[in-house]
């Protein structure tokens, strides 16, 4: 018999509806919505749009996830949600079906801090995390460096981009590349078979930005680059080489990412580095990872793709981990909190 607790965690916070189950660290159901396609003809997620596909998705997805783990809502001890960061309508279904469970069922409620969550479903996977680790969370939404002491309840902010996150970078490039949405994974695609041909631009990397920016991103003026070598050569009546620009523009993020990662690393005194987010699921970034972090004597972790988009299993493990190390629950009365610091792993109560 395995007495650890049975968490069920709730994700809403851009546009999958994800319900997971963990029992400790063991994953026992991934059940995950997404309303993307409902978004590719706006070319970015429409908020509205995201909350009512949530709300048509949330039962089934409850259900489904506990038909996957073979139990009934009663075998579960605590409900775990993503309380913010996100999308303030999207967050506040899962938040009212999370609170709706714990009434029900009366069992405790962790409201969780999303990133926070993209850190801690790599125990999932890889087992527990080392203490302190640095993580690297790189999504459509965000992309920062995170020195994490204590997955549960101290975690701190090194930098984190001034501008676009990594994953928008991808999503507007591959616009201009006239690839569909989301870009991410066919620019990871279409850079099988580019060169590296072109040298486009390492944001905040020249030696002023590393006093100023040392952990910092900045992918605005990248995408940008992008959109003027791209629009030249058609001004020019060429041919855009567009599997060479999707190498070229992915090494560059991928580039700057790893470099600083690794910098943090070292500057820290930490070595084990967890990359997290969709981002992390692409080909490049996790080979180049690996070469580097290998070089500094670094171990890299990086979830399984799946694990890595959003999904309810992030939002289980870092609820599982809470009632391990006896977190406190959160009260009923938490709100859902969109702009949610990555520095509170767990919601306070506040004014709804
Ligand atoms: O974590 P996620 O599922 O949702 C957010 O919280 O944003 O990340 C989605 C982002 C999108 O921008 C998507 O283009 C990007 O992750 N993405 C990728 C890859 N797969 C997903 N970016 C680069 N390469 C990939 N293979
Ligand atoms: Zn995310």
């Amino acid at each position: 018999m395995n007495d650890q607790p049975i968490v069920l965690g709730i994700e809403t916070s851009c546009d999958e509806t994800g319900v997971g189950i963990v029992r400790g660290t063991t994953l026992l159901a991934d059940a995950v919505a997404s309303s993307v396609d409902e978004h590719a003809r706006f070319g970015g997620v429409v908020p509205e749009v995201a909350s009512r596909a949530h709300l048509d998705a949330m039962v089934p997805t409850i259900r489904r996830a506990c038909s996957d783990a073979g139990m009934a809502l009663s075998d579960i001890d605590a409900i775990a949600v993503t309380a913010g960061p996100g999308l303030a309508g999207a967050l506040l279904v899962g938040v009212a079906a999370a609170k709706a469970l714990a009434i029900a069922l009366d069992r405790p409620l962790y409201g969780i801090n999303h990133l926070a969550a993209h850190v801690a479903v790599d125990q999932l996977q890889h087992g527990p995390l080392p203490e302190p680790t640095m993580a690297l969370l790189v999504s459509g939404g965000h992309s920062s460096l995170l020195l994490v002491p204590d997955v549960t309840n101290d975690i701190r902010s090194l930098g984190a981009t001034v501008d676009d996150a990594a994953g928008e970078a991808f999503d507007k490039v591959a616009r201009v590349l006239g690839l569909p949405f989301p870009g991410g994974p066919h620019i990871d695609r279409m850079a099988v078979d580019g060169l590296i041909t072109i040298e486009f631009p390492r944001g905040l990397s020249s030696s002023r930005d590393m006093q100023e920016h040392r952990f910092d991103f900045s992918f605005s003026g990248l995408k940008t680059a992008v959109a003027r070598w791209v629009e030249a050569r058609e001004a020019a009546g060429e041919a855009v080489p567009v599997a060479d620009v999707a190498a070229s523009f992915q090494e560059a993020v991928v580039d700057i990412l790893t470099r600083k990662a690794v910098l943090a690393c070292k500057e820290h005194g930490v070595d084990t580095l967890v990359i997290g987010g969709g981002v992390a699921a692409n080909s490049r970034l996790r080979s180049m990872a690996e070469q580097r972090c290998a070089a500094a004597g670094i171990t890299v972790r990086i979830p399984r793709p799946g694990l890595c988009t959003d999904n309810g299993a992030m939002v289980a493990a870092l609820g599982a981990e809470m009632v391990a190390r006896g977190r406190a629950p959160s009260s009923l009365a938490i709100p859902a909190d969109s702009s949610m610091l990555v520095t509170e792993v767990s919601a306070r109560e506040g004014l709804m």
